[in-house]
């Protein structure tokens, strides 16, 4: 198929609609599809990104995401950087606990997607706002 975009180089994409979210899952699976995820790895990757992409729109505030193809030298992957420039999170810790939300949402977005990845990585501040990166390997 061709999309007439190249996998190879990172995709950057605003997010500040729905639609864009919609757009982040997208890109999610086909850089997952093209590293060889398998179909439950695939959705567990999309599953991340798709919460970390709304909690960017929904308290950041909007921001970016840049999706790349990882590769350490054995195994290939989807990289996916998520950046704000919102309030940031004062308490990283309990922003992590199962439950906790300052939306009256579930509280699971944040918690869940760190289980669904191989790697995930926070820095987050008041003056910087959050950046999130997360990556799953190919096995
Ligand atoms: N990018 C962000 N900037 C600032 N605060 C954030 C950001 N992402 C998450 N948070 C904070 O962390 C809390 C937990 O996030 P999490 O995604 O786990 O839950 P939620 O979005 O409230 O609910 P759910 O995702 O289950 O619908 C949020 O309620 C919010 O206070
Ligand atoms: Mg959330």
């Amino acid at each position: 198929m061709t999309t007439g975009v190249d996998l190879g180089q990172p995709q950057a994409q605003a997010i500040r609609s729905d639609e864009d979210v919609v757009r982040v899952r997208q890109l999610v699976r086909s850089v997952a599809v093209a590293v060889k995820l398998s179909l439950v790895d695939q959705t567990k990757v999309v599953t991340a990104a798709s919460e970390l992409a709304r909690n960017t729109l929904v308290y950041g505030g909007g921001g970016s995401v840049e999706v790349m193809i990882a590769d350490n030298g054995r195994r290939k992957g989807v990289q996916i950087v998520f950046d704000d420039s919102g309030p940031g999170i004062p308490d990283l810790d309990l922003a992590l606990t199962d439950g906790y939300t300052t939306g009256g949402g579930l509280g699971l977005g944040l918690s869940g997607a760190r289980r669904l990845v191989d790697e995930f990585q926070i820095e987050t501040s008041a003056e910087s706002g959050t950046r999130i990166t997360v990556t799953k390997w190919s096995r």
